[in-house]
């Protein structure tokens, strides 16, 4: 039995992947290089620091462990920079009404992201108040596919993993979910999410009924 949600933020509650994506894209045009939407998959759900590793895999640059800080800092600068606009109509269609029918069903909620901005994103977009356990990047320090992130969650909620049920959009988080023993619900593609339980273009298509079918 379901008795917890947990959801990825990026991707599932906000649409920040494309923040993410625009200011990785201008470092690396900045380094000389750009990269695919496609490659962009593979930084879903990945950590600061190693989704810079893989970007100057990718243009087969190699950097300090001081040079790395100051361009993860160049990219976070102008993320934040964006984040700092968004506005309440940025959360995505039927994430807030399916967290409160979560919540009206006596059902627990946790965010799991592994961003260090989860805090300021949920207050730019005003839905702080909504989860009752908040785990982001700031708590946990093994980068998804690791399922850290999701099990502080269930602990913290005081949930047995079996009964949880995570939603993600990256790879790495599905992967993270089913390492930590638990339920999950890919938001994109089934192309690319295909080891989910469940498969959804957006939380606007879940609902209690399909969360007890799992
Ligand atoms: C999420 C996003 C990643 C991002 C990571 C760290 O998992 O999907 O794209 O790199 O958080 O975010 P931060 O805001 O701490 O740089
Ligand atoms: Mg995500």
């Amino acid at each position: 039995k379901i008795k917890a949600c947990i959801f990825d933020l990026d991707g599932v509650i906000v649409d920040t992947a494309v923040y993410h994506y625009k200011a990785w894209k201008r470092l690396a045009n900045e380094l000389g290089f750009d990269f695919t939407e496609e490659d962009n998959e593979k930084l879903k759900g990945v950590s600061r620091v190693a989704s810079l590793n893989l970007i100057l895999q990718w243009g087969d640059l190699s950097k300090t462990d001081a040079e790395k800080e100051e361009l993860a800092t160049r990219k976070n600068n102008w993320y934040v920079e964006m984040i700092n606009k968004m506005t309440p109509d940025e959360v995505l269609p039927g994430a807030k009404e399916f967290v409160e029918s979560c919540e009206n069903a006596g059902i627990k909620t946790a965010l799991g992201s592994a961003s260090k901005n989860s805090r300021t994103i949920l207050e730019k977009v005003g839905i702080a108040h909504l989860f009752d356990v908040v785990i982001d990047g700031n708590k946990v320090s093994k980068p998804k596919p690791d399922p850290e992130v999701f099990l502080k969650g269930a602990e913290e909620l005081g949930i047995a993993p079996e009964n949880c049920v995570v939603f993600e959009d990256a790879i790495a988080g599905v992967e993270a979910a089913i390492n930590g023993g638990m339920k999950v619900v890919g938001i994109g593609s089934p192309d690319v999410l295909g080891k989910a339980n469940l498969v959804i273009n957006g939380l606007n298509e879940m609902s209690l009924e399909k969360l007890n079918k799992l």
